[in-house]
């Protein structure tokens, strides 16, 4: 159900790798003043042209500052960072023409209307007077804003706001284009379009970075995904080998009366092809391997065991499974 287009980079051969990366971390560090722990601890990574790479993690996980020390707003406690081959540390002001920035707040300027937020835009990066009027007028036409152009932003919905700050952050042509968030806080209709402009700008080139804790977000339209959890990364593929790591291809859901824990073992010992199980709200989730006659497996196990099942359910891996094993938590609260 992903828009087309989306989700179809995949990891370049390794002999392949050094030459593309657009983004390098070596053992990249943050540690706030007064901090007891790291916000980004001893983190490598690489991003390759053209890909659309996800941070996926918690609230507290690192992303926001991983991102700020790639586009210089974030100072590092230790390592390296290089975006397109240039030190983000030593070269702040390069790099930050390399790089393209929706931030997690609206940054768009309320002085400014529609147009003039990109125009000035260009005009702050050193584009010309007539090359910044054009753009301003292709991208609000190629992100359906045109009508918009001297609306105050005042004006514009969340949507539509997000749009403009996606446009004004490509203005420059950006190696990357970095998105922290960029669909919190936005309807389900208003996340669509974003993905699918996403997935527009990607299929033309453009290389892309967002931070997200909606897994759903991660595995439709990134490539690659970076799993992290305070300030480490947990694991890194793509959204397919992630699920397929976890060894098992079907989660069943049980809900039941009585104790949670002992319902968690019993159908764990009772159902061939359990691989982990864990206890949920009100029951128990096993994932297993063999979806074969599942549903009456674990009917015909229940009643042999005296358990009284409320509910069943049954679905695949996720992402959401992935971090529950590398963690022992939900990604959601
Ligand atoms: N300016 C700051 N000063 C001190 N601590 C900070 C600062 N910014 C972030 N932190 C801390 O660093 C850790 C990582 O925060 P960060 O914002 O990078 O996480 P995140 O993954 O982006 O989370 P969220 O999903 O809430 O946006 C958290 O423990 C946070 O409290
Ligand atoms: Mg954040």
């Amino acid at each position: 159900m992903g828009p087309s287009g989306v989700g179809t980079s995949v990891p370049a051969p390794a002999g392949e790798r050094r030459r593309d990366a657009v983004i390098r971390t070596e053992q990249l560090q943050k540690r706030y003043p007064g901090a007891e722990a790291p916000a980004v601890d001893h983190l490598d990574l690489e991003v390759f042209a053209g890909e659309i790479f996800g941070l996926l993690g918690p609230n507290g996980a690192g992303k926001t500052t991983t991102a700020g020390m790639l586009t210089t707003r974030v100072v590092p406690s230790g390592g390296r960072a290089e975006i397109g081959g240039v030190d983000v540390a030593r070269h702040p002001a390069l790099a930050k023409q390399l790089s393209g920035i929706v931030s997690q707040q609206n940054t768009l300027d309320r002085q400014l209307n529609v147009w003039e937020n990109l125009y000035f835009h260009g005009r702050l990066f050193g584009m010309g007077s007539r090359r910044s009027r054009h753009r301003a007028d292709e991208l609000l036409q190629q992100f359906q804003l045109a009508r918009w152009a001297k609306a105050s932003v005042y004006a514009l919905s969340g949507g539509m706001a997000q749009r403009l700050m996606v446009a004004r952050a490509i203005f420059h042509e950006p190696a990357v284009l970095f998105l922290d968030e960029p669909t919190a806080g936005l309807d389900p209709q208003s996340r669509l379009v974003l993905w699918e402009l996403l997935g527009e700008l990607n299929a033309q080139g453009q290389t892309i970075l967002l931070t997200t804790h909606y897994m759903e977000e991660a595995d439709q339209l990134c490539g690659r995904v970076a799993i992290m959890d305070h300030g480490h990364l947990l694991a890194l593929d793509t959204p397919a080998a992630l699920k397929q790591s976890i060894g098992a291809d079907t989660v069943l859901t049980l809900k039941a009366a009585g104790d949670a824990a002992e319902l968690r073992e019993k159908m764990a010992a009772a159902l061939d092809g359990v691989t982990a199980s864990r206890t949920v709200e009100g029951g128990a989730q096993l994932q297993l391997r063999g979806i074969e006659r599942l549903v009456p497996r674990a009917v015909a196990a229940a009643e042999a065991l005296g358990v009284d099942l409320i509910d069943l359910s049954v679905s695949e891996p996720s992402l959401e499974t992935v971090f529950i094993n590398l963690t022992g938590k939900e990604l959601r609260d």
